[in-house]
């Protein structure tokens, strides 16, 4: 295939390429803004690769620019798309960015896709829409299907659910090739290091605190990063158009447990966890059914406590990259984020 990989320069997107071009014979065009989330070094080792580099292409740009997407979508059978702003906190503190291109940018791509289709009826192109198990909501007790109501509680989670809402309609509409992938939360090397695991175990490696937020037993399903690339990259052959994926993990575990855990993995002492105040809407719990995806194949093959032991070796030994991957604002959202709520944390 030819493929269009929106976000390819981000922390799923740069595995999903790596993972697609040593197990296919497909061309690749990275669109990537490189945002402060965007590393153009977590596709550097495949551009230097002889036998992959051929093969892929990077293109700086927005999504939300129509005059920067139809021109590569012409060239392209289909296109994946994992640009979003994607942090949770930050969508609380601004959520400007998160619109943009969770829906202004959303809606670019299916013109360009409906567009496209109608220059060569025969051979539309299919849209991969990554979206995430947040726009169910909270989920206090039991699993949320594909059919559950979407119920998203933070600004970030909206502008998913606002996407995924987008590509139904222009599936209706406009009879769109669209499949929408919902994945768990992600973990696993190239993470960027504000996001749970990649923050408490770069923060242990550092023998700094773990601000863990409210009573730290909120609930997380968690899902590998090569697991998940591999579910996108079977919904992209075998997807229904139109159809809604559920990417369970199916290794529900609650934080203050993941913080044990990766303070056990480095022989730190419990103590640096700190419970600190909470995000504010934060969610309880997510889980996810996953028969509709377990019927064309897939499971998840690394289990959390290998996959985290592994994500912890590789934080250790990677130690320039995610010290890159801070940049240069990372002082200053640190003590935005966590300054005050580490002076006031208490004990767990
Ligand atoms: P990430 O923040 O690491 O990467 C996002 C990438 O998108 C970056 O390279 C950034 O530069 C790029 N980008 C942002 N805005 C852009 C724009 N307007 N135009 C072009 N590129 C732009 O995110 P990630 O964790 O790899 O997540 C990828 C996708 O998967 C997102 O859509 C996210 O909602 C979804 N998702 C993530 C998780 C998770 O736990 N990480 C779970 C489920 C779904
Ligand atoms: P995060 O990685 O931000 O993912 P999401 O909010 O999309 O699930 O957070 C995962 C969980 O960890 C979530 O319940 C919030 C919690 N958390 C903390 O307790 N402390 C932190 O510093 C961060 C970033 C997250």
């Amino acid at each position: 295939m030819r493929l269009l990989v929106a976000g390819g320069a981000g922390f799923i997107g740069s595995t999903f390429v790596a993972r697609r071009l040593a197990g296919s014979g497909d061309t690749i065009v990275v669109l990537d803004k490189l945002t402060y989330a965007g590393l153009r070094e977590n596709l550097a080792h495949l551009e230097d690769d002889p036998a992959l580099g051929p093969r892929l292409r990077f293109v700086q740009g927005d999504i939300c620019d129509a005059a920067v997407v139809a021109p590569l979508l012409a060239q392209a059978d289909a296109v994946v798309n994992f640009a979003a702003e994607t942090h949770v906190d930050r969508s609380i503190t601004a959520a400007d960015d998160f619109l943009r291109t969770g829906v202004i940018g959303v809606h670019v791509l299916l013109e360009a896709v409906r567009e496209e289709a109608e220059r060569r009826p025969g051979a539309p192109p299919r849209l991969v829409q990554v979206s995430t198990d947040e726009v169910y909501g909270s989920i206090e007790s039991g699993a949320a299907d594909e059919d559950a109501p979407l119920a998203p509680r933070s600004p970030y989670a909206a502008t998913k659910a606002a996407g995924d809402l987008l590509c139904a309609a222009y599936r209706v509409t406009h009879g769109v090739d669209v499949v929408v992938s919902r994945g768990a939360n992600t973990y696993g090397p190239r993470q960027h290091p504000e996001k749970l695991v990649p923050l408490f175990i770069t923060n242990a490696l550092d023998d700094a605190p773990l601000p863990l937020y409210g009573d730290g037993r909120q609930r997380r399903d968690w899902l590998h990063v090569d697991d998940h690339a591999d579910a996108i990259a079977l919904l992209l052959e075998q997807g229904t158009p139109g159809g809604v994926y559920n990417v369970p993990g199916g290794d529900e575990r609650a934080n203050r447990d993941v913080a044990l855990a990766i303070l056990a993995a480095r022989g730190r002492s419990a103590d640096l966890l700190r419970s600190v105040a909470d995000r504010p809407g934060h969610d309880r719990r997510y889980a996810m059914t996953g028969e509709r995806i377990a019927a064309l194949g897939w499971r998840p093959r690394v289990s959390f406590s290998d996959g985290l032991a592994a994500t912890v070796d590789w934080y250790a030994a990677n130690r320039e990259w995610w010290e890159r991957a801070r940049g240069p604002g990372w002082d200053d959202y640190y003590e935005r984020q966590y300054g005050r709520r580490l002076a006031e944390s208490t004990a767990v």
